[in-house]
């Protein structure tokens, strides 16, 4: 069977880091690259930590990293939204973790430290930017042949088609961790990625490619324990030592702050079911298909994903697949089998 060919973009934190070694370790997927986009830390950081990451599990030689946006495209700039004021929304008014410009958005601090415990790595990233090399790498490849798994603001993938859209032909499907119908994060509203940079979210949402959201609603579903945490650390490798003590970090800051997830004993490992349902469709058990548009006026839905649910006959035509729900189970093995089977090599 033909290898999916895949581009990772990542803003790597934890839960990206699970998800870049699930893709490198999968024998199913041909990765052509990594691109790294400013998000839960700042752009320096993300790279760095996606270097470590393909350093770790000795993919320097296989594994292209290349740096992208180091700012959203415009939500810094307008005079009134959280990420200039550096004030959250009515909302959360006692929550004025200021957004430093051209850093991180920062996630909870708790889930993402500025470096992931790895290696310090001398790998460096190619000499390019991320968009300029998005665009020439697709450009060569055949019609609707390259999987997009952006699991991260859309910045990146928002200028490249914004520099030449005939990248967007060039595009199977874009799979992409983002965005929340009745559960969200970072606002009441909105979910992180999707907020850190709305308008880019809304070109991409625009762009006529096959999308298939992994939003929140999905990855809170298919949240991993404490337990399964412990299954893939007696796998034994390093990389499975690693997945595990991610993952039991992960759980400790959701525990901490989730009610849910204290009484699961687990977390969701959002970014590395992104990559699962590429290979794996079926893993998104409730999928929805409508039409979808992100708020971008700045208030206090500022990065929200508005699912337009109504069955007119006259409405917008559908522009994604949102996944409501997934199967626990199913994302547990698939991670397990892939760490197993690297094992054994
Ligand atoms: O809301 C979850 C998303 O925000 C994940 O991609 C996580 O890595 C952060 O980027
Ligand atoms: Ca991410």
């Amino acid at each position: 069977m033909e290898k999916e060919k895949i581009i990772l973009d990542v803003d790597t934190g934890t839960d990206d880091a699970v998800a870049i070694i699930m893709a490198m370790l999968c024998q199913d997927f041909d990765l052509l690259g990594i691109t790294t986009v400013n998000g839960n830390v700042e752009l320096k950081l993300t790279t760095d930590n996606t270097l470590r990451v393909v350093d770790y599990c000795g993919m320097g030689d296989k594994v292209k990293v290349v740096q992208g946006c180091d700012l959203p495209l415009v939500s810094t700039l307008l005079p009134w939204t959280p990420q200039s004021t550096g004030i959250m929304t009515a909302y959360t008014k006692n929550d004025i973790r200021c957004i430093p410009r051209r850093e991180g958005m920062r996630t909870g601090a708790e889930m993402h430290g500025d470096h992931l415990p790895l290696p310090e790595t001398t790998l460096k990233p190619i000499e390019k930017s991320a968009v300029i090399w998005l665009v020439e790498t697709l450009l060569e490849a055949e019609d609707h042949s390259i999987t997009l798994i952006p699991v991260g603001p859309l910045t990146n993938i928002a200028v490249a088609m914004r520099a030449d859209p005939r990248i967007t032909k060039k595009i199977k499907r874009i799979v992409l961790m983002g965005g929340g119908y009745l559960v969200n994060s970072r606002t009441p509203a909105a979910e992180f990625n999707i907020w850190a940079d709305p308008e880019a979210a809304e070109i991409v949402l625009q762009s006529g490619c096959d999308i298939t959201f992994v939003p929140l609603d999905a990855t809170h579903s298919a949240y991993i324990t404490t337990e399964q945490a412990e299954k893939i650390r007696a796998i034994g490798t390093k990389e499975a030592e690693f997945v595990a003590s991610t993952i039991l970090g992960r759980i400790k800051g959701y525990v901490n702050r989730d009610r849910d997830m204290s009484q699961y004993d687990g977390a969701p490992i959002h970014d590395a079911l992104a990559v699962c349902a590429v290979l794996h469709p079926e893993v998104l058990t409730e999928v929805i298909e409508c039409n979808c548009h992100v708020d971008i006026s700045g208030g206090y839905a500022y990065g929200q994903t508005i699912l337009d649910r109504r069955e007119l006959k006259n409405g917008e035509p559908k522009n994604c697949k949102f996944a409501l729900k997934a199967d626990r189970e199913m994302f547990f093995e698939w991670m397990e089998n892939i760490l197993k089977n690297s094992a054994d090599k």
